[in-house]
C-alpha cells in the first residue's frame, strides 16, 4: 500500500440498510475511498451474535456489498471484502480478548441494550462483539474510522486496547481515530425521533430503507412525527424536526443553516413532502443500480473474492507481528 493512511469500517448483513447507515456511515466511506486508503468490510461474523437465518444472512450479506458499490464505493480503489472469508479477523480478536478487561467490556451500552433486548440469547458473543470490533480495526493498522455516533464507544475500547498492548508490547497497532460528521452522526427515528433510526425498531414508519419504493418514502415522511410548534429551525426541543432538517441538508448537500433559510415562514405541509422528494431523489439510482448489480452474482463473487485476498495479505502481516510479540513460536 502507499503511504497514504488507512480507513477501515464495517456494516452488519443483519437486515436491510437504513438511511441513517447511509447517511451516517457509508455516504462518508464514499467521500474519503479518494484520499485514503480504504477497507470496507460486510461484517457478518457480528451479525450472528444475535440470531439470524442463514438463508436470510447469505442473502444480505450480498445485498450489503451490493448497496456498497451502489452507493459509489469502487472496488478497484477500496477493498470491499466479507469479514468472515479473512480468518485473522477471529485470530486478531482471541489475542486482544487477553489484553481486554472484563470490566470495560462490561461497561459497553451496546451489550447493555442488546443483551435486555434478547433476553434469551445473552451470548458470549454479544459480550465479545466489540473485542471483534477492535480486532477488525487494528488488523489493518487503520488511522481512521468513518462511523456513527452510536459506534463511538467500541472505537473508544479499542484505543484503549491499542494502549495497553502497546504499552506492553509498542509499535504493535497504529492508534485509530474515530471519524464521526457533524450532521448524519445520529439519524432519528421519524416516528419517534428521541430514538435512533434502526432496522430493528417495530415500527416502520420510524425508518427508511435504501430499497424503499418511492411512494413509501413519501408516505413515511408525510407522517413523520414533528412537533406543535411549526417553525422549521433545528432546536434540542424540536427533535423532529431538527432531524428532518440534518436529512434534508445531506440529501440536497447544502448546511442546515441554509435549510432552515430555505423554509422560514413555510410550514410543515411545504417542508415534509420536500424532504421525502429530496431523499427518493437521493435513493433512486441506489436502489436501481443495487438491484443491477444483484442480477450479476458473479460479479460479486469477483468483488469479495479479490477484496479478501488482498484484505488477507495485509492482515497477515499485522498477524505475523502479533504472533511474535505474544511469544509465539513461528509456524
Ligand atoms: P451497524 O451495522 O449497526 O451500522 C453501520 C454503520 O451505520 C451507522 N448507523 C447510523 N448512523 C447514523 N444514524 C443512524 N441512525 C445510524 N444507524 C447506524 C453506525 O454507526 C455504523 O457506522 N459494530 C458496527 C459494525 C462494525 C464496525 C467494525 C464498524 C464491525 N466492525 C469496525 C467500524 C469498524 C455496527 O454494528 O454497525
Amino acid at each position: 500500500m502507499s503511504d497514504k493512511k488507512t480507513i477501515f469500517s464495517g456494516v452488519q448483513p443483519s437486515g436491510k440498510l437504513t438511511l441513517g447507515n447511509y447517511l451516517g456511515a457509508i455516504k462518508n466511506f464514499q467521500l474519503l475511498q479518494e484520499e485514503y486508503n480504504c477497507i470496507y468490510c460486510v461484517v457478518d461474523m457480528h451479525a450472528i451474535t444475535v440470531r439470524q437465518e442463514p438463508a436470510a444472512l447469505r442473502r444480505q450479506t450480498l445485498e450489503v456489498l451490493a448497496q456498497y458499490i451502489a452507493c459509489g464505493l469502487d472496488p478497484e480503489k477500496s477493498i470491499l471484502f466479507v469479514q468472515s472469508h479473512v480468518p485473522a479477523h477471529a485470530e486478531l480478536a482471541w489475542v486482544l480478548n487477553c489484553f481486554t478487561m472484563f470490566g470495560e467490556a462490561s461497561r459497553m451500552t451496546q451489550f447493555k441494550d442488546k443483551s435486555a433486548k434478547h433476553t434469551d440469547n445473552v451470548n458470549v458473543g454479544l459480550f465479545d462483539y466489540p473485542v471483534l470490533m477492535a480486532a477488525d480495526i487494528l488488523l489493518y493498522q487503520t488511522d481512521m474510522v468513518p462511523v456513527g455516533v452510536d459506534q463511538r464507544q467500541h472505537v473508544e475500547l479499542a484505543r484503549n486496547i491499542v494502549q495497553r498492548f502497546n504499552g506492553i508490547h509498542p509499535d504493535t497497532f497504529v492508534m485509530p481515530e474515530p471519524y464521526i460528521p457533524k450532521t448524519g452522526a445520529k439519524i432519528m427515528s421519524l416516528a419517534d425521533p428521541v430514538r435512533k433510526m434502526s432496522k430493528s425498531d417495530e415500527n416502520q414508519n420510524g425508518f427508511i430503507l435504501l430499497m424503499d419504493k418511492p411512494e413509501d418514502i413519501m408516505r413515511k415522511f408525510k407522517r413523520a412525527v414533528t412537533d406543535s410548534d411549526s417553525r422549521i429551525i433545528v432546536a434540542d426541543d424540536k427533535p423532529g424536526v431538527s432531524n428532518l432538517i440534518s436529512i434534508y441538508a445531506l440529501a440536497t448537500g447544502q448546511t442546515t443553516e441554509a435549510v432552515e433559510a430555505e423554509f422560514a415562514g413555510k410550514g410543515y405541509g411545504d417542508f415534509k413532502p420536500a424532504v421525502g422528494q429530496a431523499v427518493v431523489e437521493l435513493l433512486r439510482p441506489i436502489r436501481t443500480k443495487t438491484e443491477d448489480l444483484l442480477k450479476n452474482k458473479d460479479y460479486l463473487e469477483q468483488v469479495y473474492r479479490a477484496g479478501a485476498a488482498k484484505a488477507s495479505y495485509l492482515a497477515r502481516k499485522t498477524m505475523d507481528k502479533v504472533y511474535r510479540k505474544v511469544g509465539f513460536v513461528k509456524r
